[in-house]
């Protein structure tokens, strides 16, 4: 097997999987500035197994993007063995739809989703209280492919004391990152992205990242990556500092309008020239991107996702361009123009 998990140097900073937001432009952006990895928007097994078209329209990306992993969610382990099938083997997947970039190199299930019509349809985080289902879903991935496989979870679902899972299907029963490794290492999957909230703690509050460091030291075989609330290079530097034994993190809503997070983490150097837009405080260490540098960034991306999506593409744009321009001079006057472009030609003018 082709791990590329094992070759990249650590520590490992990846894009972490985001629905609506990880598309092939974004994730190219990133890799560009010194992401090491890139997952793709979730992808359904149900759809893959039932009607593959559209969704390996959405999973399909260019070469420049490597190491890319497609994650999965759903909830029936002979869906997840299909859609394994379809994305691990061209011959599969070419006559389906023509796909950029042939195989992608690893495969990703999603045991750490929220969103009501994933949990409430089974699939997502409320897998991790269903420890043999769990289980078949990974055999049946692993089983299928020679890609490197790889999971993320959350720090836990189910606290009781919550009551959140009334309505959900599965059995109250809560589990812990830590019990859900236990009971499933012994598979042969390679990597672990931990977002360190449960499943009760949603997308803000404490992260916690001790328990991803603990799973590290307690199976120290399975590549571990912390999640959750990076969103400075500084933060991500103390983390690292802090909890040693991670093999690197990864980062969601931080490369939001700062897809250079990764190249900023890469680079503290004090000696950098500083041109901060404040987060982190100027001089605070890591290198900074100024604004003609972002303009140019800004065009790239909207070119990328213009040939890619069309039209759509620049609509999609819209929600990356107000994140863009956060600290610039004129802020809001730049959004409300950038928001209104319906052109690329629009769009150039505006930044030049
Ligand atoms: C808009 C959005 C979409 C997301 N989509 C996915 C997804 O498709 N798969 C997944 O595993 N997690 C998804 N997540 C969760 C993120 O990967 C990440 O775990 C979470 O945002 C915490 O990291 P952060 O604090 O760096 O944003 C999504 C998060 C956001 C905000």
């Amino acid at each position: 097997m082709n791990n590329f998990w094992l070759k990249i140097k650590k520590p490992i900073l990846a894009l972490a999987p985001m629905a609506g937001i990880t598309d092939s432009a974004f994730r190219e952006i990133c890799r560009k500035h010194g992401a090491d990895v890139v997952y793709s928007e979730m992808a359904s097994v149900s759809a893959l197994f039932y009607k593959p078209q559209k969704t390996l329209e959405l999973v399909k990306f260019n070469k420049v993007e490597r190491p890319y992993v497609v994650q999965l969610f759903g909830k029936d382990p002979a869906h997840f063995a299909k859609a394994t099938k379809i994305i691990s083997d061209p011959s599969l997947a070419l006559p389906l739809v023509k796909r950029r970039g042939q195989i992608p190199d690893g495969i990703d299930i999603n045991f750490g989703c929220p969103a009501k019509k994933v949990f409430g349809h089974g699939s997502g985080c409320v897998l991790m209280m269903q420890k043999k289902l769990a289980r078949e879903i990974i055999s049946a991935v692993c089983e299928n492919t020679k890609l490197p496989v790889s999971i993320k979870i959350r720090a836990g679902v189910g606290d009781p004391k919550a009551g959140l899972l009334k309505n959900s299907q599965s059995p109250a029963l809560g589990i812990s990152a830590l019990d859900f490794i236990k009971n499933t290492a012994d598979l042969p999957y390679s990597a672990i992205m931990i977002h360190g909230r449960t499943y009760e703690g949603g997308f803000s509050g404490p992260v916690d990242f001790k328990i991803v460091e603990k799973i590290k030291k307690m199976f120290p075989q399975k590549i571990v990556l912390a999640n959750g609330g990076i969103n400075s290079a500084e933060e991500a530097v103390k983390i690292l500092q802090d909890y040693p034994l991670l093999d690197g993190l990864g980062i969601a809503r931080g490369a939001w309008g700062r897809p250079w997070i990764f190249e900023e983490i890469k680079t503290p150097l004090p000696s950098s020239p500083i041109l901060g837009r404040g987060d982190g405080g100027e001089g605070e260490g890591c290198k900074k991107f100024d604004f003609p540098h972002i303009k140019k960034i800004m065009l790239l991306h909207a070119k990328l996702i213009h040939e890619n999506k069309g039209a759509r593409g620049l609509f999609e744009i819209r929600k990356h361009m107000s994140w863009y321009v956060k600290g610039f001079p004129r802020a809001s006057e730049l959004r409300r123009k950038l928001v209104m472009a319906n052109s690329l030609k629009e769009i150039k003018e505006i930044l030049s």
